[in-house]
């Protein structure tokens, strides 16, 4: 994996109260270039409100965020909407347009954000698709592709925008198991060529053969936070190999 030294985004000190009940706790974290950090923890640790902090989706109470070493100020649109426009987002309902083709789904940000020709666009969609093994299915509808088909429609569109960094909220765990293997060699095939991600979800396998680095949530906090094969080794008491017995004796 090509790893550099130079932080592609930094998250400092994000904390975030819902109804009066505080979710996250002054998160930190960084990623270098070409990175894949892996974040897990248990149901309602607050791994997607942090990760869709980051993309300001749900707006941080405090804390900050740096992408390529550019402080995000929130309160300015047009920064606002250009950082998201190079952070990817992939949700674990794949959050297509059901009424566009595969291609559309692809095609629509790179004409309304990036301002290309229709042809362009085309173009640039059937290459994406092309990349998640989908150049034949590119004129279906989300209603004709299986669960795996639609996220892989959903992570062609995030590589369309050249994104610095790709943010997926658990991207497999909507799936049926059979398709799960799909996705996850997309992601995986990410990672080798060197794309930075930070990705929540409960494979761990997955987590421990490709993340350089595992973050542990529990209750709002990043409370552990080092190599898988540091935290998951045999006879290690952390917290995440303990959560992580606890997942495999449940049969995940
Ligand atoms: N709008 C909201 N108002 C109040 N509480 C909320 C709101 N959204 C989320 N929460 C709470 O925030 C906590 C963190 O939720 P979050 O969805 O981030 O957890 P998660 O780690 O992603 O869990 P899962 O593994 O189930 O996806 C939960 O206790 C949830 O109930
Ligand atoms: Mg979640």
């Amino acid at each position: 994996m090509a790893v550099g030294n130079d932080v592609v985004l930094r998250v400092e000190g994000i904390s975030k109260t819902l109804s009066g009940k505080p979710i996250l706790d002054h998160c930190t974290l960084e990623v270098r270039r070409g990175e894949l950090k892996v974040l897990i923890g248990p149901s309602g640790a607050g791994k997607s409100t942090l990760l869709q902090c980051i993309d300001c989706l749900i707006p941080p109470d405090s804390g900050d965020i740096w992408l390529e070493g550019e402080k995000l100020d929130p309160h300015n649109t047009r920064k606002l909407c250009a950082f998201r426009a190079q952070v990817g987002m992939i949700f674990q309902d794949f959050n297509l347009f059901d009424h566009l083709s595969a291609e559309e789904n692809v095609a629509i940000a790179l004409r309304k954000v990036r301002g290309l020709s229709k042809k362009e666009a085309k173009d640039r969609a059937l290459e994406e698709l092309g990349r998640v093994g989908l150049a034949r299915r590119a004129l279906l509808y989300p209603a004709q592709l299986s669960g795996g088909q639609k996220q892989r429609v959903a992570i062609a569109r995030a590589l369309a925008m050249d994104p610095k960094v790709i943010l997926l909220d658990e991207p497999t765990s909507a799936l049926d198991p059979e398709l799960v293997g799909e996705v996850l060699a997309v992601i995986r095939d990410l990672a080798r060529g060197g794309m930075t991600m930070i990705m929540a979800t409960h494979q761990m396998d997955f987590a421990r053969a490709l993340a350089n680095e595992i973050l542990f949530m529990e209750r709002g906090k990043i409370i552990e936070q080092g190599a898988p094969e540091t935290l998951l080794a045999e006879g290690s008491n952390t917290r995440t190999r303990d959560f992580c017995t606890r997942l495999l004796e449940m049969g995940e």
